[in-house]
């Protein structure tokens, strides 16, 4: 991309590499020597910089604070054999914040700002991506509203900011997840498509039950009857039942669209799986474990990649899911998305970005 953007870059005289354990990783515990900032004032964005990562200042009357007025995305950078990054399907973390930030009330961040400051971002913080199978730079933009006024309405000023963080597995193993009954995480004409900061925090407390439980996640279930999968934990949900790969459609607005979940559906199609974006309900999950046609239970997304479901529990029934076989969908779907991220499979998606 061409551009005209001017990005001030003020560099650290104090890089914080070479304390960092490369082999002991805690995921999003450590961060890079440096950030983007812009900031939305009168109107337009302005003020482009990269400086050092350091704490923000900030009036104790700041909306996001109060009102939560915030939007984020997450995303993951590669190194190939060749030391060259390679940046996955950064265009549609960029299009998907302007979605979220539309039913935030949030400005539209010109695509021109994400790209350029998150390019010059990689370029300079290059020695942070980690090179090593299974490891990456999981990038994190995100906007927040900065007026410092105690009334409720949509802010007038904001910040986008860039930082990214050297990280291994978000889920080092399969996990346990719980079919949630009374708590909701999104209803039709909420937030729940948004990348909204608020969608998080509410979805806290119900998975704080279910963690005491035993469960790392829940699997949400419609608001409004609780009869219907939607979504797990912080991913998407996938199953396969029967040789067909079925996962929640996103037309309600109560799901986020996923960018692991278009490319594991894209990927299944062009292997010629049957595929169905339809809800599948909590009874025929059960029977389906019942009747041994449950093959696969997978979440999907970008800190998670493919993170395999080894229980589920249905109102109080655990279910153990049967071991699967090596060639099983999951793991040779993630196995394809790890070779075009590291650069060992021909990229004919145009996925990658090399920077
Ligand atoms: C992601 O997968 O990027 C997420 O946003 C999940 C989580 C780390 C909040």
């Amino acid at each position: 991309m061409k551009t005209t953007l001017q990005i001030e870059v003020k560099k650290t005289d104090h890089s914080r590499i070479h304390e960092t354990d490369f082999d002991n990783l805690v995921f999003g515990k450590v961060i890079s020597d440096h950030m983007f900032v812009a900031d939305y004032v009168n109107g337009e964005w302005t003020d482009l910089r990269i400086e050092p990562y350091a704490p923000l200042s900030l009036n104790p009357a700041n909306a996001t604070l109060h009102y939560g007025q915030s939007i984020f995305e997450g995303m993951k950078a590669y190194k190939n054999d060749n030391g060259e990054i390679l940046l996955f399907r950064a265009d549609a973390n960029q299009k998907r914040l302007n979605e979220s930030a539309a039913r935030m009330c949030i400005p539209e961040l010109p695509e021109e700002i994400f790209m350029e400051g998150l390019l010059q971002l990689l370029d300079l913080d290059r020695n942070w991506i980690p090179n090593k199978p299974g490891y990456s730079l999981y990038i994190r933009p995100f906007i927040f509203a900065t007026d410092d006024y105690i009334g409720v309405k949509p802010s007038e000023k904001y910040k986008f900011m860039i930082f990214t963080c050297p990280v291994g597995h978000y889920y080092s193993k399969p996990v346990a997840v719980k079919v949630e009954q009374h708590y909701t995480r999104a209803v039709e004409g909420g937030t729940g498509a948004a990348k909204a900061a608020g969608n998080y925090a509410a979805s806290l407390y119900p998975a704080l039950l279910a963690q005491r439980q035993g469960y790392e996640q829940l699997l949400w279930t419609d608001g409004k009857t609780h009869q219907f999968i939607e979504e797990s934990g912080t991913m998407n949900v996938m199953f396969i039942i029967n040789n067909t790969l079925i996962t929640a459609p996103t037309h309600t607005g109560t799901i986020l669209k996923g960018i692991t979940r278009d490319s594991v559906l894209k990927i299944a199609r062009d292997w010629g799986m049957q595929v169905e974006e339809r809800f599948l309900s909590v009874e025929e999950l059960e029977k389906a474990i019942q009747q041994n046609t449950l093959q696969e239970a997978f979440g999907t997304g970008t800190a998670a990649t493919i993170a395999q479901i080894y229980k589920i529990n249905i109102y109080g029934t655990d279910y153990v899911l049967p071991s699967k076989p090596a060639d099983a969908f999951s793991y040779r779907v993630l196995e394809t998305l790890d070779n075009i991220k590291y650069g060992k499979e021909e990229d004919s998606r145009g996925w990658i970005i090399k920077v």
